[in-house]
């Protein structure tokens, strides 16, 4: 069936050998699994439905140009993927998303191309997009106006899952249970093959908790490895083998992510307690008087995210991440520990505008509300690591701008690397030796020059230095 179009819609469906970025994101949030059914609504040429049968998953597609005749049923799942920028009119736009949120019983997951890729679509305006010389047509959104978009059309409050993708939950519980994955994943549990090593891993589990789990919370297996056991047996159990110094360090731990999920469920729209994934109610009744006070205290931390001096106290405070003038630099491995408050300065910018696939360092703004995350591709091999790409949402307006520095003959590059990560960090050691070391020989007297790629290499040969690996030579030596 040819749709009587006014771009060649058609043309715009690519051929994939693997996933789609939408689906694997999809997947990796646990959005896609064999329990669900799956429905790619616009699936092109089918790439996406070919992959997620080969993972097991129950999926369809449906395409008005490549698979109209597939029937079209409501499924636990409906993927949206590059689909609302194809179509040029407005109207069956909007009537598109309305029909792939009404096929949806769980979540539906739109992803659109975003106006940082302008570069790479050249054509004539038409209407409030581009038609290109191949007759295509494409209105790239920005992340903000996807997810407004998609609030509007569904009338109810979305995440971004990444830039360009959005989740719309048909249900305050489906939201989340993914929100507070997202924000807490869950326990791992150690491998339990016998009752010794179930109760082991039971007793991590209090100590990492803070608390016993309650027996929906625990993996089948072990659940039936303890099932002989009376709820008094194990209670003496967990007493005299957990280290109770442990377990209140995991109270606290516990206390503070509750607090810090309930501000970015705030943040993002507060459901009722009956809609909280259980481990998340369980940790509520343990570690607070009421609902309402863990609520009345994660608002107070929602509130001194206004608050220009506490913010600047708490980067100050950080036992991780380095401080400048203007922000607060965190790698990503050490972003967990950084106080709860700039957790969820941190967290709030990517539930508004979505973290980008790859990224190897946040930087908060302690001056105005903004977030960007920078990728530098070769962080742990690069003594100087390169900047690749920047992706910055400011929280006030909840814009977002992106940088590529692919084509950058001269990029900004890092100095001093052990400042960004956690002071436990394996790598710590390494990269404070090497910065002593360009300390001694001269190389941060001058630190306007060292910013960049062509003068750091200025810097390098006026001193006399080169580098090998994390090592600093004379620039004789070999
Ligand atoms: C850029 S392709 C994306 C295909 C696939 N989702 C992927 O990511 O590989 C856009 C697809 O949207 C389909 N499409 C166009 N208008 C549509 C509409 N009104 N409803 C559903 N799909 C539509 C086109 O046939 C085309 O296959």
């Amino acid at each position: 069936m040819q749709q009587s179009w006014n771009s060649d819609r058609r043309r715009t469906a690519i051929g994939r050998s693997t996933l789609s970025v939408p689906a694997r994101q999809a997947l990796a949030d646990h959005q896609l699994n064999s329990d669900r059914t799956i429905l790619d609504y616009g699936c092109g040429r089918g790439g996406d439905v070919t992959s997620l049968r080969r993972l097991d998953c129950k999926v369809s597609g449906w395409d008005p140009y490549y698979s109209p005749s597939t029937p079209l049923a409501s499924s636990d799942v409906v993927l949206l993927t590059y689909v609302l920028n194809v179509i040029e009119d407005p109207a069956e736009r909007r009537q598109t998303l309305k029909q792939a949120w009404n096929l949806a019983t769980t979540v539906l997951i739109v992803s659109a191309r975003l106006t940082w890729e302008k570069a790479k679509v050249r054509g004539q305006q038409f209407g409030d997009g581009l038609l290109t010389s191949r007759q295509t047509f494409q209105h790239l959104f920005s992340s903000n106006e996807l997810r407004t978009y998609v609030e509007e059309v569904t009338g109810t409050r979305c995440i971004s899952a990444a830039p360009g993708t959005v989740y719309a939950f048909k249900d305050d519980s489906a939201r989340l249970g993914y929100l507070a994955h997202r924000i807490v994943p869950d326990a791992e549990w150690l491998a339990s093959a016998d009752t010794t090593s179930a109760i082991a891993s039971l007793v991590d589990y209090v100590e990492r908790r803070g608390r016993p789990p309650h027996v929906e919370e625990l993996p089948r297996p072990m659940a039936e490895q303890l099932a002989h056991l009376k709820p008094g047996e194990l209670k003496r159990l967990i007493r005299d083998s957990a280290d109770a110094d442990e377990v209140a360090e995991g109270a606290k731990r516990t206390t503070l992510n509750t607090l810090l999920f309930l501000a970015v469920e705030l943040f993002n729209s507060r459901g009722p307690f009956s809609s909280l994934p259980l481990s998340v109610q369980l940790d509520v009744r343990s570690f607070f008087s009421s609902y309402k006070e863990a609520c009345q205290r994660s608002d107070r931390l929602l509130l001194k995210l206004r608050d220009d001096t506490y913010i600047r106290g708490a980067m100050n405070a950080s036992s991780v991440g380095k401080i400048t003038p203007t922000a607060l630099y965190v790698h990503r491995r050490a972003i967990d520990q950084m106080p709860t408050v700039l957790r969820l300065y941190e967290h709030c910018a990517s539930v508004a505008a979505g973290r980008p696939q790859y990224w190897t360092i946040a930087k908060l703004k302690h001056q105005g509300r903004a977030v960007s995350w920078l990728d530098y591709p070769d962080f742990d091999k690069d003594p100087h690591p390169r900047i690749s790409s920047s992706y910055l949402v400011d929280l006030k307006t909840l814009e977002t701008s992106h940088m590529s520095y692919a084509n950058s003959a001269n990029r900004p590059l890092l100095h001093r690397k052990h400042e960004f990560l956690g002071p436990d960090d394996p790598d710590v050691p390494c990269y404070r030796r090497l910065t002593q070391s360009e300390l001694r020989a001269g190389l941060y007297k001058n630190p306007h020059l060292i910013g960049t790629e062509t003068g750091w290499e200025a810097e390098l040969i006026r001193c006399g230095r080169k580098l090998r690996g994390h090592r600093l030579l004379r620039r004789t030596e070999d």
